[in-house]
């Protein structure tokens, strides 16, 4: 498994190996993996002949008083894993290169950055879509896996592709669940032993609206209420945003039909998690 740091270095691996007909297959992560990540890491495997992971903490896209210099890094376990999985290429950018003095420019994709975690964390998504441009100029890939616990910026990551003609297929995979149901994250790390039984509560209240939706429930407004009691039962969750929008423009529903995703951000203690199901009516 070969490491690169440079950005020229990555580049130029990455015209090799596309002069060499090899199909490139990335996934862009800020570390800290875990089974989630791997895998993401065997869905660009079984579509693509070269896997790229890249790890790198991304400061342009955690707020002021947010966990970037918290945030969990373990850099020999994440290369074990990557190995282990089957990762060829190991993109470890230095946050001097990614963001050079005088750096002046960014990727901003309006209105489905609006919603949902961009309401509650402003220029996260900004920090997100301009950091992923980079690594995808940097990458090359011909696709890239972004999983759908992170439902918004997945949607987001697409539209930016598409917008701006970037020439990489967005794959988004399955989010990877703990028994209990609680998505995988490295932010988990930041749980109580109590604070992660009351994680679980997110994935319950994910059940709950399905099966209000299957036993025919329409109106949003009762099916995030049901949520929200439910929620309200574990003492430390502090409940950001429970919604219910359309997948096209993530904006919210009163009645739900066609397509819904129903996302949910609750804190836990220090950690902030996200989850989503996404619902056919
Ligand atoms: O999902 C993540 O880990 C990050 O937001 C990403 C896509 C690697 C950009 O920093």
């Amino acid at each position: 498994m070969q490491i690169i740091h440079p950005i020229s270095g990555m580049q130029r691996t990455a015209d090799a190996l596309r002069a060499s007909g090899r199909r490139i297959g990335f996934v862009p992560t800020m570390g800290y993996l875990h089974e989630g990540h791997a895998s993401l890491i065997r869905h660009a495997r079984k579509q693509s002949n070269e896997v790229i992971v890249s790890i790198f903490v991304n400061p342009a896209q955690f707020g002021p008083g947010e966990d970037y210099q918290a945030y969990p890094r373990d850099l020999d376990r994440d290369l074990r894993l990557i190995r282990e999985t089957g990762g060829d290429i190991v993109f470890i950018p230095s946050a001097e290169e990614m963001y050079p003095p005088g750096f002046a420019t960014s990727v901003h994709v309006e209105g489905l950055t609006e919603g949902l975690c961009g309401a509650s964390r402003p220029g996260h998504f900004r920090g997100v879509t301009t950091v992923v441009a980079k690594l995808l100029t940097a990458v090359k890939p011909h696709l890239a896996v972004f999983g759908q616990k992170d439902a918004q910026q997945a949607l987001v990551i697409r539209r930016m592709v598409r917008d701006l003609n970037l020439d990489a297929e967005v794959l988004i995979a399955p989010t990877v669940r703990e028994p209990d149901g609680l998505a995988m994250s490295s932010r988990n790390i930041y749980l109580s032993p109590e604070e992660r039984i009351e994680a679980g509560g997110l994935y319950q209240a994910l059940r709950l609206a399905r099966k209000m939706v299957q036993a025919g429930e329409r109106e949003a407004p009762k099916i995030i209420q049901k949520m929200r009691d439910l929620l309200s039962e574990r003492p430390s969750a502090r409940i950001d945003y429970i919604s219910i929008v359309d997948t096209q423009g993530l904006k919210p529903m009163d009645r739900l039909t066609g397509e819904v995703l129903v996302a949910v951000a609750v804190r836990f203690g220090r950690a902030r998690l996200i989850d989503n199901v996404i619902l056919n009516l």
